[in-house]
C-alpha cells in the first residue's frame, strides 16, 4: 500500500508494539526505528533512530495504564516534532484516562480533556483513536480527531455464526449509538440496559428495555474493565430468558483477576480486539480476540492519501 514518493513512516511506543508491526506490515513498510529506553531512575529515554524530516509520521501507542504509557507517547511526539517531521498524527487503539470526561461531582478532574491538551501540545497534529469512551471526547481536541469502531468487525464475525433473529444489546445509555452500529450491520433489533455504576468496580443493572426472551443476546460495550457490566448484564439477560450471551467488547483491559471471572461465566463466547496489549496474558478458550490492524492501516492509508475514513464503516 506504501507510496514511493510520499513514504507512510510509522513509529510505534512500547505499549502495543505487536499491534504496531501488524498495522506496518498491512501498509507494506517497515516500523520507523526509535530508541526507547531508561534512564537509570526509571525516567523514558528516547531518540528516533532515523531520518524522518518533512514526513508525515504516525505513532502507535495505546495510553492504557500506566501513565508511563501516556508519557512515551508524548516524548514520542516531541522528539519527532523536532526532528522536522510535517505532520505527526498519534494512533491511540485505547484512549486511556477517559472515563472522567466530564464532572459528575464537584471538585472532579477532567481527565480526558488533559490528556487531549498534553496530546495536542506535545505537537499532534491530528488523532486517530478506536471506540473512544464516548464519542464527543472528539471535540475535546482542537486538532482532527477520527474515531474508529471496531463495532463493524464484531457484526461481521457474528454474522458469520447465522443467528436467528439476535439482539444487540448495550449494558448501558452512553453505549446505545455504539451498539446501534453494530446491530444495523447485523439486521438485529437492540436492547438496553439502564445501569447504575456504584463505585469503580461495582454497577447495578437496574432494567431492561427490549426482549431478550429466548433469543441469543450480544452484548456490546466499548470496554471490560473490572468485568462487572459485563457479567452482571450476562446474568441478568439469563434470568430474563435469554438463550445464549455473548460479549463483544474493543478494549480488553481486564483489571486484577477479572479475567478468570469470565472463564467461569455463562458467556458462550467473549470477543474482544487487540488494542490492548499485556504481555505474558492468555485468555480463556471461549474468548476471540479479532485485530484492529486492518482497520488502523486502512486508516492511516486513507489519511495519508486524503481519502475518506468514514467509509471503511459503510457498507
Ligand atoms: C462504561 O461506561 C463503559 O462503557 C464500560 O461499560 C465500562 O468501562 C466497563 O467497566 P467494568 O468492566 O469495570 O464494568
Amino acid at each position: 500500500m506504501e507510496s514511493e514518493h510520499n513514504p507512510i513512516k510509522i513509529f510505534s511506543g512500547s505499549a502495543n508494539k505487536p499491534l504496531a508491526e501488524k498495522v506496518a506490515a498491512f501498509l507494506g513498510v517497515p516500523l520507523g526505528q526509535a530508541e526507547i529506553s531508561r534512564f537509570p531512575d526509571g525516567e523514558i529515554k528516547l531518540r528516533i533512530a532515523e531520518n524522518v524530516r518533512g514526513l508525515n509520521v504516525y505513532v502507535v501507542q495505546p495510553t492504557n495504564a500506566p501513565a508511563e504509557n501516556l508519557m512515551e507517547l508524548l516524548i514520542l511526539i516531541d522528539a519527532l516534532k523536532r526532528a522536522s517531521a510535517n505532520s505527526i498524527t498519534a494512533v491511540i487503539p485505547f484512549f486511556g484516562y477517559a472515563r472522567q470526561d466530564r464532572k459528575l461531582r464537584s471538585r472532579e478532574p477532567i481527565s480526558a480533556k488533559l490528556v487531549a491538551n498534553l496530546i495536542t501540545v506535545a505537537g499532534a497534529d491530528r488523532v486517530v483513536a478506536v471506540d473512544l469512551h464516548a464519542a464527543q471526547i472528539q471535540g475535546f481536541f482542537d486538532i482532527p480527531a477520527d474515531n474508529l469502531t471496531a463495532m463493524v468487525q464484531f457484526a461481521q464475525y457474528i454474522e458469520q455464526k447465522g443467528l436467528e433473529d439476535p439482539v444487540v444489546l448495550s449494558p448501558d445509555v452512553g453505549g446505545v449509538a455504539r451498539a446501534s452500529t453494530f446491530s444495523q450491520r447485523i439486521h438485529a433489533s437492540q436492547a438496553l440496559f439502564v445501569k447504575k455504576r456504584l463505585s469503580p468496580d461495582a454497577v447495578e443493572i437496574q432494567s431492561l428495555i427490549g426482549d431478550v426472551k429466548g433469543r441469543d443476546v450480544i452484548i456490546a460495550d466499548d470496554a471490560i474493565h473490572t468485568g462487572n457490566t459485563m457479567l452482571n448484564a450476562c446474568n441478568r439477560v439469563l434470568e430474563e430468558g435469554a438463550r445464549s450471551v455473548i460479549a463483544c467488547a474493543t478494549h480488553a483491559v481486564f483489571a486484577g483477576d477479572s479475567l478468570s471471572l469470565f472463564a467461569r461465566s455463562k458467556f458462550s463466547e467473549v470477543i474482544v480486539t487487540d488494542t490492548l496489549y499485556m504481555a505474558g496474558r492468555e485468555f480463556p478458550a471461549m474468548f476471540t480476540v479479532l485485530s484492529v490492524s486492518e482497520l488502523i492501516a486502512k486508516a492511516i492509508y486513507s489519511i495519508h492519501n486524503h481519502s475518506s475514513v468514514s467509509a471503511l464503516f459503510q457498507a
